[in-house]
């Protein structure tokens, strides 16, 4: 039996790292997987690799920070499967380093747009149908940048701390509904988002010092967050609710601090 045997589950941002690693695990585990990207060709790949490993999945192009691609996305999935147990609100964008006195209000509102309220739609539009049904869990991908500074620029780690805002206050709006809603924290993972901070510190023969701010001294990688993020979609979390769980090496336990190997 997998772990979402005869789930059905909704994964955005699936054309891509820690989205395509979490809509393969939870295929593996048994779910029927709706995959969401706004990139087609990429989510068309997800799917292509899920059904190669004899996976139910279905792709579908859609922008998760519009309401009417979530609206359509969640009829989709609907359609397709008859109901939905799982979605797991992960698309995102960086933004870049852009400096703060350079920063636009466009590019506060296309973040903010993109990775806080994608999530609060998806918790509109899922949550509503999932509060119907007496049951389902959300899952939605913030940041170590939404606990502390130095992980993202200003207007992306405001909309991860929104996130995780987000799983507090909505979990309490699902109040004695069966329906449970929680955040992952990433540290860094080697994605297409963070590709330009990988190819440059190749570049410069850095590559070994990439993570090593954190206890295991190391970057993780998108299966790491996955691994989190099925577990917070089963039914083993069935007591787990509006938290937020770093996944990063233990980057947030500690001070700034300057270790010698040994
Ligand atoms: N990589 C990291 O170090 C890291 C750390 C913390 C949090 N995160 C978060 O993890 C999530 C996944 O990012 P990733 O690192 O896998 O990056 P990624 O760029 O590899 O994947 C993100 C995917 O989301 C898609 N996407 C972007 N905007 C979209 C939109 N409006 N509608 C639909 N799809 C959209 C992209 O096309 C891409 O396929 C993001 O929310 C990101 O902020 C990443």
């Amino acid at each position: 039996m997998g772990r979402l045997q005869g789930k059905r589950a909704i994964v955005t941002g699936a054309g891509s790292g820690i989205g395509r690693a979490s809509a393969l695990l939870f295929a593996r585990e048994g779910a029927a997987v709706l995959a969401v990207d706004k990139t087609s060709d990429a989510v068309e790949e997800t799917v292509g690799l899920i059904a190669a490993a004899g996976g139910r999945a279905i792709a579908m192009a859609a922008d998760a920070g519009d309401e009417a691609g979530v609206r359509a996305y969640v009829a989709h999935a609907m359609a397709e499967f008859g109901g939905l147990d799982v979605v797991f609100a992960n698309a995102g964008i960086s933004g870049g380093l852009v400096p703060l006195f350079e920063q636009t209000v466009e590019l506060w509102q296309e973040i903010l747009r993109v990775n806080l309220i994608g999530p609060f739609l998806a918790v509109k539009h899922a949550g509503r149908l999932m509060m119907q049904q007496g049951s389902g869990a959300i899952v939605c991908t913030a940041s170590v940048a939404g606990l502390r500074a130095n992980a993202g620029g200003n207007p992306y780690s405001a909309s991860k701390a929104g996130v995780i805002s987000l799983v507090q206050t909505a979990a309490n709006s699902f109040f004695d509904s069966g329906v449970r809603i929680n955040a992952i924290c990433p540290g860094l993972i080697e994605t297409g988002m963070t590709k330009p901070i990988f190819d440059y510190a190749k570049e410069r023969g850095t590559a070994a010092h990439l993570g090593q701010l954190n206890p295991l001294g190391r970057y993780g990688e998108p299966h790491e967050i996955a691994a989190m993020a099925l577990f917070l979609a089963s039914d083993e979390a069935s007591y787990v609710n509006g938290q937020a769980f770093a996944v990063d090496g233990g980057l947030s336990s500690t001070h700034p601090f300057r270790r010698r190997r040994p």
